[in-house]
């Protein structure tokens, strides 16, 4: 059967008006497998015989179903992440939004961001997904320090990240975010210091940075297991947390994520519609999607998602429906992370009597009828909602 728009196998939703909606394609190609990285995403000989071309028809065919199961929506929002958008090419990538668009109504004022990996970009790829709808770009930079890049066995040179800003720059991008990872073993308060002053002088207005998780099954993990790398140090981490949160702020970019700080209105719209209760379809083997109650996954191999819809069946794997407690945790567990916090009144009395002691403890303050993180409490944010949840 060839590939046709069928809403068979996806589960009954009922959008909920008025949230803010977007739509994520998961792009589950990479060049090389990042020592550190435990991703949804294959280098060319763990495909298995999954194509781009495969893909890129799947996604499509993915999409054409989403339109039938939520219709008469305004998309706010689309993220093309991964993997490695950018190894598809800028004409790769318009297809992409081609296929949204073919689909789906975009916003007048629609923010359409990309993953891009320094390596695999260019300034006429960063020209071409200008002009083919593209507002923001998000780089992987993670670091300047040639000893950290090898650690986290980064292929590009501390360099080509920064070029590629100064072309997304000149393309005319409105927004653009690099990802710092920090705490990496061997990376020094200076390492950090020099990748923060790189990232800003190259003129970015927002920048994620994460502190480095040692996933398991990863290289990094074997290689920390058989100690040949420390493991990241928890008062590193939270040392260089504090640097990075005062140079960040002094240079002008605030946070307003736990992990993500921004100029004002250069937020990532798409992310706050997932910490702020939104709504989004997740297309591309592994996405998750989440509409009304309903929050459903695909299946993760590239192979497997291409030949299921290729039978024209919804290469879903699993669906959940949430309940109110359900639903209750997770806003919880995501507005406390953001700078606007959470409001009292969304905890029941024993949290709101837990969350005082966290406001004695100099972990959460008062903002309003908000709660937010201190700078202490965004060490500790998940330890704060295990004690605040009843
Ligand atoms: C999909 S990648 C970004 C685009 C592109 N694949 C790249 O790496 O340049 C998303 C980001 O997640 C972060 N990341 C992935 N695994 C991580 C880990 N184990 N610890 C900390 N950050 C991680 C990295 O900062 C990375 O840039
Ligand atoms: S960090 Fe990015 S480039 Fe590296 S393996 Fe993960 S997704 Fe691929």
């Amino acid at each position: 059967m060839g590939i046709g728009a069928t809403t068979a196998g996806f589960p009954a939703v009922r959008r909920t008006p008025g949230t803010a909606f977007g739509i994520y394609v998961h792009v589950p190609f990479c060049a090389t497998r990042c020592g550190y990285c435990d991703f949804n995403t294959y280098t060319a000989g763990e495909l298995g015989g999954a194509t781009p071309q495969g893909w890129l028809a799947a996604v499509r065919a993915e999409l054409a179903m989403a339109a039938c199961v939520v219709s008469d929506v305004t998309v706010d929002t689309v993220f093309v992440g991964g993997g490695t958008p950018s190894l598809l090419g800028g004409a790769g990538l318009a297809s992409v939004l081609d296929a949204v668009r073919d689909n789906f109504v975009l916003g007048p004022d629609a923010e359409v961001t990309t993953e891009a990996n320094p390596e695999s970009t260019s300034a006429p790829f960063f020209e071409q997904i200008r002009r083919a709808g593209y507002t923001r770009v998000s780089l992987g930079m993670q670091s300047v320090a040639e000893r950290v890049l090898a650690v986290l066995d980064r292929t590009h040179s501390p360099g080509r990240a920064l070029q590629a800003a100064q072309e997304a720059l000149a393309a005319g991008f409105e927004h653009l975010n690099i990802d710092l990872i920090y705490g990496t073993p061997g990376e020094s308060d200076d390492d950090l210091r020099h990748s923060v002053d790189a990232a800003l002088s190259a003129g970015v207005d927002h920048v994620s940075a994460y502190a480095l998780v040692v996933e398991d099954g990863t290289a990094l993990a074997r290689r920390v297991s058989r100690g040949e790398i420390a493991r990241p140090d928890d008062d590193v981490l939270a040392h260089r947390y504090e640097l990075l949160d005062g140079w960040l702020s002094a240079a002008g970019l605030s946070w307003y994520e736990v992990s993500n700080w921004s100029r004002p209105g250069a937020e990532c719209r798409h992310n706050l519609g997932y910490w702020n209760g939104g709504q989004w379809w997740g297309a591309g083997p592994g996405a998750h999607g989440f509409v009304g109650d309903t929050r459903w996954w695909n299946v993760k191999r590239p192979l497997a998602y291409a030949e299921q819809l290729g039978q024209g069946r919804a290469p879903v794997a699993d669906f959940e429906r949430l309940d109110d407690h359900d639903r209750h945790v997770e806003d919880v567990l995501l507005q406390i992370r953001l700078r606007e916090g959470l409001p009292v009144g969304a905890l029941s009395e024993t949290e709101q009597r837990r969350a005082t002691d966290a406001v004695t403890a100099g972990l959460l303050t008062h903002n309003g009828d908000r709660l937010v993180l201190t700078g202490r409490g965004r060490l500790l944010a998940d330890a704060v909602v295990r004690d605040v949840l009843d």
